[in-house]
């Protein structure tokens, strides 16, 4: 039986590259999205998906989502923790809005899903959570103190999720994209993107299909033995260890 796949704002950018190549590994996938009906409509009929509309920092929301993709394909074997904002402001300009909205979204939606997720993954005995992080959580950026911490958080939360559930056959990874070829990346200010890309040794941004191998390759059996990873994509923009 094939498993079953969720991918959060998985209908454009990056999430979407993710939902394609997990439907041509053989997956069940479910993309969710927050707003964008046309960019989910074209993506479900390009992909043969269904998309799913829900606001990934509304708890009560997630559950209704995910009980409604359990009644379409079952119960989720691979969560792809995908979903994210920017609100890109300096601290001394930042509004407590601008805060809360990229916390919610980028760092909250993490608990609502896996919480909601894990106790069936346990139950049955296996699971994938592959959370999408960002160099920016790895190395700070300027105008992303919000999105800094929420991604930083996400490293966090996945090295303790791993150690949690790893003797339930759940492994639990995060991957830092650097500067992907992205709506989200191409709204960077031109000359700022132009010093970012200067940055890159590879010399361009990332495409989207590279983070979507990545993900491939972690919810695979190849990768069974690895827990608690981040799996750094960023054309060696920041080198960590
Ligand atoms: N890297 C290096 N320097 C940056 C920078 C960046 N990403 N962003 C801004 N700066 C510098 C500017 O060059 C400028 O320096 P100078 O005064 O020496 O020219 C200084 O910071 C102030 O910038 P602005 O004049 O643009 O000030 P502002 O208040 O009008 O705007 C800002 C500040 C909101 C940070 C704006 O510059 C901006 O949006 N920058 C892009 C921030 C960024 O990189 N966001 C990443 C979005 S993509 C993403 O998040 C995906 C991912 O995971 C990688």
């Amino acid at each position: 039986m094939a498993k079953v796949a969720l991918v959060t704002g998985g209908t454009r950018g990056i999430g979407r590259s993710i939902t394609e190549r997990l439907v041509k590994d053989g997956y069940k996938v479910a993309a969710n999205y927050a707003g964008n009906a046309e960019a989910a409509g074209k993506c479900a009929a390009e992909l043969g998906v269904k998309a799913y509309q829900w606001d990934v920092g509304d708890y009560d929301a997630c559950a209704a989502g995910i009980a409604e993709i359990g009644k379409d394909l079952g119960p989720i074997d691979i969560l792809v923790n995908n979903a994210g904002i920017t609100r890109d402001a300096t601290l001394h300009r930042m509004t407590r809005q601008q805060w809360d909205d990229v916390i919610r979204v980028d760092l909250t939606s993490a608990f609502n899903l896996c919480r909601l997720t894990i106790e069936g993954m346990r139950e049955r005995n296996f699971g994938r959570i592959i959370n999408i992080s960002s160099i920016n959580g790895q190395k700070g950026q300027i105008g992303q103190v919000n999105y800094s911490a929420a991604k930083a958080g996400l490293i966090g939360f996945t090295k303790a999720l791993a150690q949690e559930n790893a003797k339930k056959g759940i492994t639990v990874n995060v991957i830092c994209p650097g500067y992907i070829d992205t709506e989200m990346v191409q709204a960077v200010p031109e000359k700022v993107l132009e010093g970012i890309i200067a940055t890159i040794p590879v010399g361009r941004l990332g495409k989207a299909e590279e983070i979507a191998g990545c993900v491939s390759f972690l919810a695979g059996s190849d990768a069974g033995f690895i827990t608690g990873a981040t799996l750094t994509a960023n054309g060696g923009q920041y080198i960590t260890g």
